[in-house]
């Protein structure tokens, strides 16, 4: 499974990147808008400068909703480096978008994504990635609802061999982490705390500070 950052914090992507286990970035306009990046020029600087610190797939946003200015969006993105990826959001035009874009030899992630319906067309136009959300999807209804819905939509695809990834996205905890590893989600991307999360134990914490005082113990 791959781990992606879901931020477009740089301190934060390179505190991920520097563990050694990051395989990219996913970001939205919520989450630029959240580091202060605004203007289109500063937007295109900031997807630069994450994707020379990761070696990896960087998703940048369209904010278009029509076919033509997605495409004139993504084809503008995808210039920028050739590990961005274009997130489309799930809407008509966005389908059409990703099916061109992905004809083009542009990646697409398909984003927004809350039913296996939704996935299945995101496959059909040849997305690079679909996003389901799981975060969101439990918040509106009861928790688990958001890996059931990864389960789901990993079971089509194997069936029927699409060659989309799911990326597994609106994570809020590590145990979202481990249970969309269990359901075999091709990516996790994730804010960074639920990555460091998944560090911790509290018997790893005990067991560590008595070996430490055995060893002091004896090596005074
Ligand atoms: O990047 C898309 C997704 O991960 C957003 O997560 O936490 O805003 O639901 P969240």
């Amino acid at each position: 499974m791959k781990f992606f950052i879901d931020t477009a914090n740089i301190a934060q992507i390179k505190e991920a990147n520097d563990l050694g286990i990051l395989d990219g970035v996913t970001t939205n306009p919520s989450l630029m808008a959240h580091e202060g990046i605004t203007g289109v020029e500063n937007i295109k600087k900031h997807y630069v400068e994450i994707c020379k610190i990761v070696n990896g797939d960087v998703s940048a946003e369209v904010i278009s909703t029509d076919f033509d200015n997605i495409i004139r969006e993504g084809e503008e993105l995808a210039k920028l480096h050739k590990n961005i990826v274009v997130k489309v959001p799930m809407i008509k035009d966005g389908i059409k978008a990703i099916k061109f874009l992905t004809s083009k030899g542009i990646k697409t992630n398909c984003t927004l994504v809350f039913s296996a319906g939704q996935a299945i067309l995101a496959a059909k136009a040849g997305a690079t990635y679909v996003s389901p959300f799981l975060g969101r999807l439990d918040d509106v209804g009861t928790a688990g609802d958001g890996v059931a819905l990864v389960d789901q939509i990993v079971k089509i695809y194997r069936t029927y061999n699409y060659k989309t990834q799911v990326l597994a996205a609106s994570i809020r905890s590590p145990e979202h982490i481990i249970k969309c590893a269990e359901v075999g989600a091709d990516v996790v991307t994730s804010p960074l705390a639920s990555i460091l999360g998944l560090l911790k134990h509290p018997l790893t914490d005990v067991g560590l500070e008595k070996f430490l005082a055995d060893y002091r113990k004896g090596n005074q």
